[in-house]
């Protein structure tokens, strides 16, 4: 097992299912309120470099059920890369907490903090990825279809963070993936090239929404203009607008797909109130299990 978490691409499909594994059996005490303290006496910074409502609350709430304790570290806190070198943070925080949970903007930043740290690191997002994230949604659709490869998963909007996270975990389970975008906002090309190279799932990238939805088990949307892109907003509004997930284009997936949004959604643009709001729509479910899954990515790279 890796010392961090920092991309899906970098762990075995075993290992992946270990920490589902984990993951179940966690939430299955939290459920039935059965202490489970196995990280008693563990400490964890969380450098938050941009905002957030899930990550935080997900992963502190969690480092308190597992009997540890974690403390948030504001944008204006730390200032990683800009009042102090990456390295020498890694280092410092080392020397306190057991583990580390980062949001950052820059993903080599992210990989630096990894380096030189000598705790384990966990991503909670870069402009690049989200693993946590894409961890929490399959983990969901398992619960709800029973599977979670051979799937089809339809993702529209932005070829982002967390377009690349899905291209991730592609690499790893058998899935038909597609990634829906207008010309010029597709994913990651690298990530594309290497997840391809696995020979296991389908990926297409493809910019016809109508035809990308069709016979998908789920379809997953996301922001337009992601974290530090707000001044983009409005041009982005204007191109990515035949992009949004609304009913008519959930008529075109089928009354048995599942939609999904990592959250925060801007309702109204990339999906409507009557989507999210709607029977097919599970949205708090991927919340909720986000801090399911972190505490089994926590417990597994304490206890490695
Ligand atoms: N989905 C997610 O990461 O939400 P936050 O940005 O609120 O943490
Ligand atoms: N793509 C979004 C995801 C937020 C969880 C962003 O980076 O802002």
């Amino acid at each position: 097992m890796n010392k961090d978490f920092i991309s899906i691409a970098d762990y075995s499909r075993e290992e992946i299912e270990h920490i589902f594994n984990v993951t179940k059996d966690l939430k299955d005490k939290t459920k039935a309120g059965t202490e489970h303290h196995v990280c008693k006496g563990k400490t964890m910074s969380m450098i938050f470099a941009k905002p957030s409502a899930r990550t935080r609350i997900s992963f502190e709430t969690g480092m308190y059920q597992l009997g540890g304790y974690a403390l948030y570290l504001s944008p204006n806190d730390i200032g990683i890369g800009k009042r102090e070198a990456v390295k020498d943070i890694a280092q410092v925080i080392s020397r306190y907490n057991d583990v580390i949970m980062a949001r950052l903007f820059d993903h080599a930043h992210m990989m630096e903090l990894a380096e030189y740290a000598t705790v384990p690191v966990i991503n909670g997002l870069t402009d690049y990825n989200h693993p946590c994230q894409i961890m929490a949604d399959i983990y969901t659709i398992k619960e709800h279809k029973g599977r979670h490869t051979d799937l089809k998963i339809t993702y529209v909007g932005d070829g982002n963070n967390i377009a690349n996270s899905w291209i991730n975990l592609a690499a790893k389970l058998p899935l038909h993936l597609v990634i829906c975008a207008p010309g010029g906002y597709e994913p990651d090309a690298k990530a594309l090239d290497y997840a391809r190279s696995q020979n296991l799932s389908t990926i297409e990238v493809i910019s016809d929404p109508a035809a990308a939805v069709k016979g998908s088990d789920v379809v997953y949307t996301d922001v337009w203009a992601s974290m530090g892109q707000e001044e983009e907003a409005a041009e982005r509004r204007k191109i990515f607008m035949p992009y949004q997930v609304n009913s008519q284009l959930m008529e075109k997936a089928g009354k048995d797909a599942l939609v999904m949004h990592c959250l925060p959604a801007h309702r109204g643009d990339e999906i409507t109130d009557e989507v999210v709001d709607s029977a097919q729509s599970i949205v708090f479910d991927e919340a909720e299990n986000r801090m399911h899954v972190q505490k089994a990515i926590i417990a597994t790279l304490l206890n490695r």
